[in-house]
């Protein structure tokens, strides 16, 4: 079958390099890719099949369906949280033309837990599913609002409803900050996303990420990772994207993953199904460690990056199978298995990231990359040369019998591609 990708970043190259493992795809697409998709090969049958990248955004829902039509795609896998938020999934199942596709990931209904911070907290309310205690505010309810900071303890968190660009958390020390930037936030500064602010309860733990495939009824977990947000060594300094990711999570173990299971995967997809929420697709969960018990930091609609720079390399079988399953309502029919091995990513970022930074930097080495993958982020092909393109630039993925053995081959590739300015950390993986 044709298969169609959309995004962009490390996270889509991850996607794309596991599903063109599958005998099932004869054509995989991405929309609109970067440079690293357009390198993708393989060999079916004894020829050399290619992924092309196709110019065009994720969310240009009508250029989709043009493309689609015209290329026989059979299967739309859905990277970024944008096009679910706006409603791809519905866009596909309300025309008559569209129908039959195969989309994976949830509908709009379903994506308002990544789409909506209240929604998601409600949800996770009527669920029984442990999280921060919470309430929810308006520019109107704002003298509630400061009563409720006062009731709480520092640090104080506040939450944009909406999306925001990653930006819309924010944590602050003391209560006249946390009343200071609530009215700005009540006022604009996310614009419409911070209409409605979340105030939440500080905990304090180590977070790990756990990513959850389901067809609405039955589920599979893929293997844990752990990503490290911040620019600076020791986890200091301005949030990122992400800079790295390690996959296993020596604390997820059996114990924490079977109370993960019995109270937050399970409730929460016996939850969706319940209200009738159409859901097939990734949820995945952000969690956090508080004395060994999970709680949920946020739900995301999609996989992670640069989790997935990780976990790809640790999911056994045939993805593409599963994706069937998915559409199909047969996921417990499928197999996907856990690969032993740990894996690795690390991030090599544009100077400057994640504040200013330049772009079309030439990047060399990349042929010369031994025993990792080099996923591509923001790069892009001119005249056959690879450009930064993003501040996020290169993923570089390792396996290893041990974390250090993983990451030390990362490393050593990270000095082998090179470009003006480059940036990576250094300790990734360091509090695990
Ligand atoms: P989010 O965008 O919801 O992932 O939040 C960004 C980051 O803020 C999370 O990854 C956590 O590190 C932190 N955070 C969010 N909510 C809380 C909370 N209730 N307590 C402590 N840290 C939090
Ligand atoms: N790495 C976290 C995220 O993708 O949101």
């Amino acid at each position: 079958m044709n298969v169609l990708i959309l995004g962009s970043g490390g996270r889509e190259n991850a996607l794309a390099w596991k599903i063109r493992e599958s005998k099932k795809v004869d054509n995989l697409f991405v929309a609109p890719g970067n440079a690293g998709t357009e390198l993708l090969t393989r060999e079916v049958n004894g020829k050399t099949v290619g992924c092309k990248n196709v110019a065009m955004k994720a969310d240009d829902f009508d250029s989709i369906k043009k493309f689609v039509l015209e290329n026989d795609i059979e299967m739309v896998v859905v990277g970024p949280e944008d096009p679910l938020v706006k409603g791809i999934y519905d866009y596909f199942k309300n025309d008559a033309a569209l129908k039959s596709i195969k989309v994976i990931g949830p509908s709009k209904e379903g994506a308002r837990l990544e789409g909506s911070k209240d929604f998601a907290k409600a949800f996770m309310m009527r669920h029984n599913i442990p999280t921060a205690r919470y309430k929810s505010f308006t520019n109107e309810t704002i003298e509630d609002a400061f009563a409720f900071l006062a009731e709480l303890e520092a640090p104080y968190v506040l939450k944009a409803d909406g999306l925001a660009a990653g930006k819309g958390v924010l944590i602050l020390n003391t209560l006249e900050e946390a009343k200071a930037e609530l009215k700005t936030m009540l006022t604009g500064k996310f614009g419409d996303a911070s209409k409605t602010v979340v105030i939440e309860e500080f905990l304090s733990g180590i977070e790990c990420s756990v990513f959850v495939l389901s067809d609405g009824k039955n589920y599979k977990v893929l293997p844990v990772a752990k990503d490290y947000k911040r620019i600076g060594e020791g986890d200091k300094g301005l949030n990122t994207g992400g800079m790295g990711a390690v996959s296993p999570v020596p604390f997820a173990d059996k114990t924490f993953m079977k109370k993960v299971e019995e109270r937050i995967i399970i409730p929460t997809v016996e939850g969706l199904a319940k209200e009738n929420i159409t859901y097939k697709g990734f949820i995945f969960l952000g969690l956090i460690n508080v004395k060994n018990e999970p709680m949920v930091i946020e739900y995301n609609v999609r996989m992670g990056d640069p989790e997935t720079e990780a976990v790809m390399l640790r999911v056994k079988g045939d993805l593409v199978d599963a994706f069937e399953g998915v559409a199909a309502g047969d996921l417990d029919k499928r197999t996907l298995e856990e690969d032993e091995r740990t894996a690795v990513t690390v991030m090599l970022v544009s100077g400057g990231y994640p504040e200013e930074y330049e772009k079309n930097k030439v990047i060399t080495g990349l042929d010369k990359v031994k025993d990792s993958i080099a996923f591509h982020a923001g790069t892009k092909m001119v005249d056959g040369k690879v450009l930064t393109n993003g501040g996020r630039v290169i993923s570089i993925s390792s396996y290893g019998a041990t974390k250090a053995e993983a990451l030390a081959k990362s490393f050593a590739n990270a000095q082998v591609i090179d470009f003006e300015k480059k940036y990576f950390r250094r300790d990734i993986g360091f509090d695990l």
